[in-house]
């Protein structure tokens, strides 16, 4: 069909304002057809902006309008002139703000027309995720995506306003750039000018913050993307946003009451007020209550450790598990000591995906104990078990042996899963907690060797310093982190500023001083011109406004994320590149 221009028209006020205060005015709309009602005689039009829709009627007085609204289908372009009404009583729509009104067209402008969408771009009719971003472009016009989008620039808005009124500068630091370990694979780009070289993107500006401090900036914030090359998952994405800060001469408690400020700011966003300052937490705490260092804390069902009950146990599988150094721990589920068979093995199969040979059960019945333990086991030991974990009559105690990890991760999973069947997790509560006092390492069987829990930077508790050679597993650090429901919302520390100890770490993680010097050598050159003391930490942007939206997935509250491959469906990103440019790049591919 032929397309009108948009002329001198100007829009008044979008869609979605339209409502009862507009009544009698006469307004200009511009936006996309989202249904189309053909009465013969009367035409309905949705028309939906990025504030929302509003209805819109062609009738036979105007000249033109009903002809042209005849030829309009779903996703066309159109501006509206027309006059606000009150509907009648009969077709008031109140779930939607503009539901009381509708817009009687008296002039209409097609603008551009549209194929028929893949999919109809409304909330209840929201595609498969794969189909969503092949055509992302028309998923992002739904009203969920708006949101949260929109969200999103709210909650970056409140933290530039926040940290500027504390006084933190935002600096630039490169996207071409050296390697900087945060325990992901690089991204790297080759350089044309030096053959075989590579910059790395950075998976952090971790190194750069610091010089920042060393160079007096004092206190530094950035937005800011970072790239990591490691598996995916719903709360992952390979560049992802950080809010990252640092600052000169910090305690710990110094950076919490930045981000605590910071995250009431945010969350004014969506009229929550979190209590601050927020509940703290030791790593050793969090791993022996809930099995993991990010703990959702807004249900019980907590770990406790059963060992000892079976101390001198004549079941050899715990027995052994508990005399070579490993533990024997459980969740008491209050009131399902009717568990069947079969649900039983649905949790089995929970901590099976984490290592777990297998699930134990002691069922504390009337008159006595049922359990998936052998024969041999006394009824003192499942009696001291069930006391242990607290069972009362009608209680299960489900339980896990093995090695620290084994268990932990296996329960934490397990403990996750009955908060979600049980439907024990209110669904309404914000719980903000600082997990502190980590190890500074963790040790690794498969390469034998330390690696840094959060990166190598950061500074070992000062009581432990004399233990980084002689006991580098007992040394403690000064990290933390901050988990908001179960996620871990951002990581921390405060950070080594002298150049022996930096030394020593790098030392001690297997980097030999050729190695540091090699990749490090521009920090522990700037350490030694009079470096402050430092510390400060990164929040993931994405996932907390996926929180804020109410969101499963960081995807939605990402404009043009990658799917759990890494694939950018909408551009068909990666892709080959053309000979020539490889050549320039002087890189030959391996068949
Ligand atoms: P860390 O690696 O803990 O610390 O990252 C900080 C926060 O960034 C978020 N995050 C991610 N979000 C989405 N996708 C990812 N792949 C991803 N990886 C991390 C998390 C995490 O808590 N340089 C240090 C910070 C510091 O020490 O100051 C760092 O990057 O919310």
């Amino acid at each position: 069909m032929a397309l009108d221009q948009l002329g001198e028209w100007e829009r008044t006020c979008y869609c979605g304002e339209v409502d009862e205060s507009f009544v009698d005015r006469t307004v200009t709309l511009m936006g996309w057809v989202e249904t189309r009602r053909d009465l013969g005689n009367l035409i309905f039009l949705d028309l939906r902006d990025r504030e929302g829709v509003v209805q819109c009627v062609a009738s036979p007085g105007r000249p033109g309008v009903l002809e042209k609204a005849k030829k309009v289908r779903s996703e066309f372009v159109l501006a509206v002139e027309g006059k606000v009404v009150r509907r009648g009583e009969e077709v008031i729509n109140p779930s939607l703000k503009t539901g009381m009104v509708e817009v009687q067209i008296s002039h209409l402008r097609v603008l551009n027309g549209s194929e028929p969408p893949p999919f109809a771009i409304t909330e209840a009719a929201s595609a498969v995720e794969e189909t969503r971003l092949r055509y992302r472009f028309l998923d992002l016009r739904r009203s969920s995506m708006q949101r949260n989008l929109k969200l999103r620039h709210q909650a970056t808005m409140a933290t530039r306003r926040v940290m500027d009124s504390m006084g933190f500068l935002e600096i630039e630091t490169p996207i071409l750039t050296r390697s900087t370990p945060e325990g992901a694979r690089d991204y790297l780009v080759p350089s044309r000018l030096y053959p075989g070289q590579f910059y790395a993107l950075p998976q952090s500006p971790q190194i750069f913050k610091q010089i920042l401090m060393i160079s007096g900036f004092d206190k530094y914030f950035q937005i800011v993307k970072c790239f990591r090359d490691e598996d995916l998952r719903a709360d992952r994405q390979p560049e992802f946003t950080q809010i990252d800060i640092e600052m000169s001469f910090p305690r710990p408690e110094t950076v919490y009451r930045v981000v605590e400020k910071m995250l009431v700011e945010i969350f004014k966003v969506i009229d929550v007020e979190p209590g601050i300052p927020f509940k703290r937490m030791t790593y050793d705490e969090a791993m022996n209550r809930f099995g993991t260092d990010r703990p959702d804390t807004r249900f019980g069902l907590e770990l406790s450790d059963v060992g000892e009950a079976f101390a001198e146990t004549p079941f050899n599988v715990f027995r052994k598990i508990l005399e070579g150094g490993g533990m024997v721990k459980g969740i008491r589920v209050s009131g399902k000591a009717g568990y069947s068979r079969k649900e039983l093995d649905l949790l089995g199969e929970v901590v099976g995906r984490y290592g777990a040979k297998g699930l134990a059960w002691i069922k504390r019945q009337e008159g006595g104990f049922k359990s998936s333990l052998p024969k041999v086991v006394p009824e003192a030991e499942l009696s001291a078990a069930c006391a242990k974990a607290g069972a009362e009559e009608g209680d299960i105690v489900l339980m896990v042996a093995g090695t620290f990890k084994v268990v932990h991760d296996s329960l934490a999973a397990l403990r996750l899963h009955l908060g979600q069947e049980l439907d024990l997790v209110e669904k309404d509560r914000w719980d903000f907690l600082w997990v502190y006092d980590f190890p500074l390492f963790e040790w690794d069987e498969e390469t034998r060797r330390y690696y840094s829990v959060h990166h190598p930077f950061t500074a070992p508790a000062p009581q432990d310093l004399d233990k980084i050679e002689s006991d580098p597993g007992a040394v403690r650090s000064l990290a933390y982190d901050v988990v908001l429901n179960g996620l871990e919302i951002g990581g921390g520390s405060i950070r080594i500023h002298q150049e022996d100890v930096q030394k020593r770490v790098f030392t001690a993680l297997g980097i030999s001083p050729q190695e540091a010097q090699d990749r490090f050598g521009f920090l522990l050159e700037a350490l030694r011109y009079g470096a402050p003391p430092l510390g400060g930490i990164a929040m993931g942007v994405d996932r907390i406004v996926m929180l804020l939206a109410g969101a499963t997935s960081i995807r939605d509250v990402m404009a043009f994320p990658k799917t759990a491959r890494g694939v950018d469906l909408m551009c068909q990103a990666p892709s080959q590149v053309d000979a020539k440019q490889l050549d320039e790049l002087h890189i030959q591919v391996k068949e």
